[in-house]
């Protein structure tokens, strides 16, 4: 079964054909990465209007790279939650029309189910149950992963996301958005012993995260340096961070695989491209004695293979969606349900 793919939830615009949830036929991704980074961040509005104009060229050219007709196509797919709204509106329309006008059935898909699946691809030998970390620009979670369609969050964020934190670090550390990539080259240069930044204490949900008083201490450790004249050395700074952000990830899954006897790990979302991150979910896997699954760094951030992926899982249990499809902007994994977007 041929899906054709469709992503806009933040700033890049994709399209991908994936064939069985496992084979990709193409994935053309326009990242709008460049404009953005003159603002610092990802525009709202800049987004949609980007989205507009290059969805209908990224589809003809998912379809051409695959060397297929739309008539080859078995099912439209579509990014319908979470994301910017505005921007997953304009995915959701191209959809719903192309599938409208075709007659093929609709497959509305949560973007970190998607993410989730981006190992269905790199693992063809990947199936669940397993327990995944999910790190990406806008979401840290614990996932039990029950089967390809059901979804328990055992650990979520209480303020700031993984990718959050790296890209506020990052910026002040005077690198461009988005800046975890950037963190993780200049750490290889450091000395990930050169300062200690403090571990969240938690209380309630032993799994949860928080990110946002590691942010402050860097914030505050280069203000500090900067009002004193001190020179601070930015690989140092990067890699002590970003170690801190690997123990502190890599702590809460310890403690839920060992809990909940995981014998597969994986990771998934934009963080997942991170070294250090990868470094140490080797590491914890090894010591659980777990499978670790990665995925391959092409299907990290943002594409539209990793949504016809789930797709495929989301069409065999017979999830569709009609004309009223709408975008919801904040949608839990656990709340996917069959009344597709018209909660909001
Ligand atoms: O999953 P994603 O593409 O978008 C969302 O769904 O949010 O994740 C983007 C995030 C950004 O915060 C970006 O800085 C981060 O992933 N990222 C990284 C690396 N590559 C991308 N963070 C740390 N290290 C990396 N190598
Ligand atoms: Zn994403």
């Amino acid at each position: 079964m041929k899906i054709l793919a469709i992503e806009s939830s933040c700033d890049e615009t994709a399209a991908a054909v994936v064939e069985d949830g496992r084979k990709v036929l193409s994935n053309i991704v326009a990242s709008q990465i460049e404009e953005h980074k003159l603002y610092g961040g990802v525009v709202p509005e800049i987004a949609s209007r980007r989205h507009i104009e290059s969805i209908s060229g990224v589809v003809d050219e998912a379809l051409s790279a695959a060397n297929l007709d739309f008539g080859d196509i078995d099912a439209v797919a579509v990014t319908y939650a979470p994301g910017l709204i505005g921007a997953l509106l304009v995915g959701v329309s191209y959809a719903k029309g192309l599938a409208m006008v075709s007659k093929k059935p609709l497959v509305p898909v949560h973007h970190i189910a998607g993410h989730i699946a981006a190992n269905y691809i790199t693992h063809p030998e990947l199936e669940p149950p397993f327990l995944c970390l999910v790190v990406s620009g806008g979401h840290s979670h614990i996932v039990e992963v029950k089967n390809y369609t059901e979804y328990r969050v055992i650990g979520r964020t209480r303020d700031d996301a993984a990718g959050e934190c790296f890209d506020k670090v990052a910026r002040v550390l005077g690198f461009p958005y988005p800046g975890g990539r950037y963190i993780d080259e200049a750490a290889k240069k450091g000395d990930r012993t050169a300062y200690k930044f403090p571990h969240p204490k938690l209380s309630g949900c032993e799994y949860d995260f928080s990110f946002s008083g590691l942010k402050t201490a860097v914030i505050n450790l280069v203000h500090n340096a900067e009002q004193r004249g001190e020179p601070l050395l930015t690989e140092d700074v990067a890699a002590s961070f970003q170690k801190t952000v690997a123990d502190i990830l890599g702590e809460k899954l310890c403690a839920a695989a060992k809990a909940l006897n995981a014998e597969k790990i994986v990771v998934a979302g934009g963080v997942s491209a991170n070294s250090a991150i990868r470094a140490k979910m080797k590491k914890i896997a090894d010591s659980v004695g777990a499978g670790l699954y990665l995925p391959e760094l092409k299907y990290c951030g943002d594409n539209a293979a990793m949504i016809g992926a789930q797709a495929y899982y989301d069409f065999l249990a017979g999830r569709r969606a009609d004309e009223s499809l709408n975008a919801v902007a904040t949608l839990s994994l656990e709340d996917i349900s069959t009344d597709f977007g018209r909660q909001i």
